[in-house]
């Protein structure tokens, strides 16, 4: 036996980053697909006939034929029962044929209508858990079709189908899982979805006819004290692909460290979050969530199982942060660099109401307009906030979470001082008392801001959009006029508003895809598309996608287009928004596009509004907006 001096491999290991990786994989890591495994799987006569479908690819593609389209449920060459058998072999059980999750609330193929469990479905269908700990469910069922909606009013003439949801999927356990249906779908042309928490406000974790990959299991976390590579040396952790952002940050707190999160407790942390780029309360201190990103380990389009870090795939891994989720490979764990311990003053209050208060209505917009001014002090401070406006029955008022990392309570109070002055000169009342509080770290002061906020969803009844306020137009009276005005229209009308004060800085001076409009942003905008019933026709669906298109977004894209360094947040955007490909990508897109195709040739990872998916149509007839409810062909 040769003994390697434990120096030696060192060596050979920075020489060669995809060995070194090996150190540090987790177990369901370990279990890969092999050509070995391959081998066994020829050898085993219940799944020796499969072995062709599961074999890797090699790069090269035929080109695909336009109009073509990926197999559907019911087409000759869909596989065959016994193909899906052999497939649950080689996966060792894993595969789920799907029940769509509302399917007890109908008399349908899965069964009779079981009232109770519909009451209980019902229910829960606004809170996270139950979508989560589903294979298929996502939380905006509207990007599914509406086939199969939670109701307990169903009667029998209403059906439950599949409609976008994934015909199988797989709960992932293993590398080699992955790694097995990205190559089975691949050769059998059937297409791939990645779910992991079902957040996503375009429906990319859903679509008809497809093969889904769960990887909401994949839950283990491990901090490591002393991360080394060559550029960057310290405290990291490395996070399996369901981990979720409450669960980082309570690992987070308990090894003294900071990692930035969404305001979500329940968003996936390594799917969509970090891979679109991830905004975060501490965006002001160490940028976007994807600058942190050290490695990923990915399964890549022809089955192979990578490292991607700045010295292996180092393309892949620029792409990986930030230029989207379920675009480029799938990502089994990430590799984050953890930041110091910060403290943190939150500040929480109601302004309002109005018209039955001793405030004018000009007196409240005074006070916002001094809020809005003040964003350059407020960001180069490193704070950040999320707020809303409402303008109910001409009531107008301000839902405030400020959040103030690095600042005690008296620094806190000086910064805002010139904002609560103009408050208490004009007399704004507060409908909801200010609590504010100090937090000597992150966590504490995160499950006061956001983190018991359950963020209703589940639900079918509006569209989102948003919109990136670069900089510039805070740095003329002229140009914030302009913003000013814009905003108070869509406040006087009585709009949906949202909104946080953060710019993202970039003190780790990283180069990845996060969109070039995050890094000039002063304010990000959040609203909504009229509301309609999760009943409501295709043709009010239609008016209502096309209003918000229009007539609310219109405004924001004119005031900030990509053109001055605009843009939208691509993970909570208007899935029909028409200049995707600059406004969620900024002036990346390009290269991303050269990544796709360098890396996923066959176009295996389709999701709506993804880099390289103006190639790809999905057939879903009017819904009145894009949804994954129907077959995938190429355009
Ligand atoms: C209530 C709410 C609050 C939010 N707050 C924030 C916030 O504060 N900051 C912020 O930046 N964003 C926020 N978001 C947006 C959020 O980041 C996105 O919705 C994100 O896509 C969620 O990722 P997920 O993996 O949980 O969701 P999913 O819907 O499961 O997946 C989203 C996308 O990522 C892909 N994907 C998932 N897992 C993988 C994987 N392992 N490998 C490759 N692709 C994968 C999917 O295919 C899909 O395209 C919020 C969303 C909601 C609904
Ligand atoms: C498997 O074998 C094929 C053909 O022999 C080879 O090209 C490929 O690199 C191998 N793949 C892996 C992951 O070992
Ligand atoms: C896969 O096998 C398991 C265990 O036998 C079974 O429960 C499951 O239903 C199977 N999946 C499919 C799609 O047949
Ligand atoms: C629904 O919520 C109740 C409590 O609120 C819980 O006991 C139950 O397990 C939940 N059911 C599902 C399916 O999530
Ligand atoms: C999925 O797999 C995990 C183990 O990884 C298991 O605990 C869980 O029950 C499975 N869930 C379903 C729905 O099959
Ligand atoms: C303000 O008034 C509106 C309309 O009367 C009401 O719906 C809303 O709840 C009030 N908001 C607050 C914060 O009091
Ligand atoms: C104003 O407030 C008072 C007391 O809260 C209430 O009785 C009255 O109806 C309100 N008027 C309007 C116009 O809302
Ligand atoms: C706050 O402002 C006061 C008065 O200007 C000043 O004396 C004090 O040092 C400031 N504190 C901090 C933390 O900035
Ligand atoms: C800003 O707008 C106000 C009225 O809305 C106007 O009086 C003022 O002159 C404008 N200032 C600039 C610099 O455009």
């Amino acid at each position: 036996m040769i003994v390697i001096p434990i120096a030696f491999i060192a060596v050979h290991a920075a020489l060669a980053p995809i060995a070194s990786a090996i150190t540090s994989l987790f177990p369901y890591e370990q279990s890969q697909l092999t050509n070995d495994t391959l081998n066994g799987l020829k050898d085993d006569p219940r799944t020796a006939s499969l072995v062709d479908l599961l074999s890797f690819g090699d790069g090269a593609t035929e080109p695909i034929p336009s109009g073509s389209c990926k197999s559907f449920p019911g087409d000759e060459d869909w596989p065959s029962e016994s193909t899906w058998k052999a497939l649950n072999v080689s996966l060792k059980s894993a595969l789920i044929y799907t029940t769509p999750i509302a399917a007890p609330c109908y008399d349908s193929q899965w069964g009779k209508k079981d009232v109770a469990k519909c009451n209980e479905i019902v229910g829960n269908f606004t809170k996270w858990p139950i979508h989560q700990s589903d294979p298929t469910s996502i939380y905006w069922p509207v990007y599914q079709g509406r086939t199969c909606l939670a109701r307990i009013d169903t009667t029998e003439a209403d059906s439950c189908m599949r409609g976008g949801y994934p015909e199988y999927a797989v709960n992932v356990s293993s590398a080699r899982h992955v790694q097995l249906i990205v190559n089975f779908a691949r050769n059998a042309n059937i297409r791939l979805v990645i779910k992991n928490t079902g957040h996503c406000y375009l429906g990319k974790s859903t679509g008809a006819g497809s093969l889904g990959l769960w990887m909401h299991n994949l839950k283990t976390v491990e901090f490591l004290p002393q991360y080394e590579s060559d550029g960057y040396r310290g405290k990291a952790f490395k996070l399996g692909a369901g981990v979720t952002v409450v669960e980082v940050y309570r690992a987070a707190e308990e090894h003294g460290v900071s990692m930035k999160g969404g305001i979500s407790p329940s968003v996936g942390y390594v799917g969509g979050y970090l891979q679109g780029g991830g905004h975060t309360p501490l965006s002001g201190y160490w940028g976007m969530a994807a600058d942190s990103v050290l490695e990923y380990q990915v399964v890549t389009a022809d089955g192979d199982f990578v490292t991607a870090s700045e010295t292996s795939h180092a393309d892949l891994f620029w792409a990986l942060r930030g230029g989207g989720g379920g675009t480029y490979g799938v990502v089994t764990s990430a590799i984050v660099r953890a930041h110091p311990k910060i403290d943190v003053t939150v500040s929480e209050f109601t302004l309002g109401n109005t018209t039955n208060q001793t405030v004018s209505r000009e007196g409240f917009f005074t006070g916002l307009r001094t809020y809005w001014e003040s964003f350059p002090d407020y960001t180069d401070a490193g704070t950040y906030s999320w707020f809303l406006v409402f303008n109910t029955n001409g009531q107008l008022s301000l839902k405030m979470t400020f959040f103030a990392p690095g600042h005690t309570m008296e620094s806190f109070r000086n910064l805002t001082k010139p904002w609560f002055d103009a408050i208490k000169i004009e007399g704004i009342p507060f409908a909801v008392p200010e609590k504010a509080g100090y937090y000597e770290s992150f966590l504490p002061a995160y499950m006061e801001a956001w983190g018991r906020n359950e963020f209703p969803m589940g639900t079918a009844t509006s569209l989102p959009g948003n919109r990136l306020l670069p900089k510039s137009l805070w740095t003329s009276a002229e140009n914030f006029n302009a913003t000013w005005n814009m905003l108070r229209t869509h406040i006087e009308k009585g709009r949906h508003f949202g909104g946080y004060h953060q710019a993202p800085k970039n003190p780790l001076k990283a180069d990845n895809a996060v969109s070039s409009a995050w890094r000039n942003t002063q304010s990000f905008f959040i609203t909504r598309s009229i509301l309609f019933l999760e009943t409501a026709t295709t043709n009010d669906i239609g008016k209502s996608n096309k209003n918000l298109l229009e007539e609310i977004l219109g405004p924001w894209r004119k005031l900030a287009p990509a053109s001055i360094g605009g843009g939208s947040y691509l993970n909570e955007a208007a899935v029909d928004e028409p200049k995707w490909k600059e406004d969620f990508y900024g002036t990346q897109y390009e290269r991303l596009l050269e990544i796709k195709k360098k890396y996923d040739q066959s176009g295996l990872f389709y999701a709506t509004t993804a880099v390289g998916s103006d190639e790809w149509e999905v057939r879903d007839g009017d819904q009145g907006v894009s949804t994954q409810n129907g077959r995938l062909c190429r355009v």
